[in-house]
């Protein structure tokens, strides 16, 4: 396995020091290509790297963000939907230009076109992705099953991801599908991380790193990828890094 994985005192160390070197990748390269998740996994880490810009050190004005995925059958102005959250958690609150903000049209009538547009725009592929991790396994909307070699495309989400995304939502009628970046260029960009916190990831997290890399667990496909981290606080890396 080249997965490195680092793991953390605590979810504030974890945050830190996940943005040091976020910051640090800024620094080196300000037009950084970002393929970035929503959810709840990475907010810490936001807020932080939010910290970082208003203090002026950090900055996004020459990099781009590009969404990983988003619900279907959502009103546009829904704060569930994936584009929101990751507007209200991080966006609109970076110095980024609005045109540097890419997300995947979900609500087009044709989803294959758009999903083809997408990769267009995303061209020349990530130098930043940043990842959570289901329950499951999965990683963006690449469910168990997925095959690995696929570009952004519809994908129906299992019933454990439909119910897990209640904690995003303000009303009952959870999303079943949606558009998502596929694992070829999710696994093509220069640098992935992954992350977890919580006991509730800690199950999953054993498993990825017990596990060869195989289609039922999506993220285990980054075990084997030349540069990628795993970034856990106490309670997510359980008893495996103890
Ligand atoms: C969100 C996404 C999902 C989540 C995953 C973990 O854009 O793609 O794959 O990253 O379901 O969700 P949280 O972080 O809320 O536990």
């Amino acid at each position: 396995m080249k997965l490195q994985v680092e793991s953390f005192g605590s979810e504030t160390e974890w945050a830190r020091g996940i943005a040091d070197r976020w910051q640090e990748r800024l620094t080196a390269n300000p037009a950084l290509r970002h393929c970035l998740a929503a959810g709840l996994t990475p907010v810490r880490i936001y807020a932080e790297m939010i910290r970082r810009v208003r203090e002026g050190s950090a900055r996004f004005g020459d990099a781009r963000i590009f969404l990983l995925d988003e619900y279907g059958g959502l009103a546009p102005d829904d704060p569930g939907r994936c584009a929101n959250m990751l507007r209200r958690f991080l966006v609109d609150h970076l110095d980024l230009p609005p045109s540097a903000f890419f997300t995947p049209s979900v609500d087009a009538p044709d989803l294959d076109a758009a999903c083809r547009e997408y990769d267009a725009t995303i061209g020349g592929g990530f130098d930043l992705v940043l990842l959570g991790i289901g329950t499951n396994g999965h990683v963006g909307m690449n469910e168990p099953g997925t095959p690995v070699d696929i570009d952004t495309h519809r994908a129906g989400l299992h019933v454990e991801t439909v119910t897990s995304s209640a904690r995003y939502m303000n009303h009952d009628r959870f999303p079943t599908w949606g558009l998502t970046i596929g694992l070829r260029p999710l696994l093509a960009a220069r640098e992935v991380w992954l992350l977890a916190t919580g006991a509730a990831k800690a199950g999953i997290v054993a498993r990825l790193l017990a596990e060869e890399a195989h289609s039922d667990l999506p993220a285990s496909w980054f075990r084997d990828h030349p540069n990628a981290r795993l970034f856990l606080d106490r309670a997510a890396a359980g008893d495996v890094l103890a």
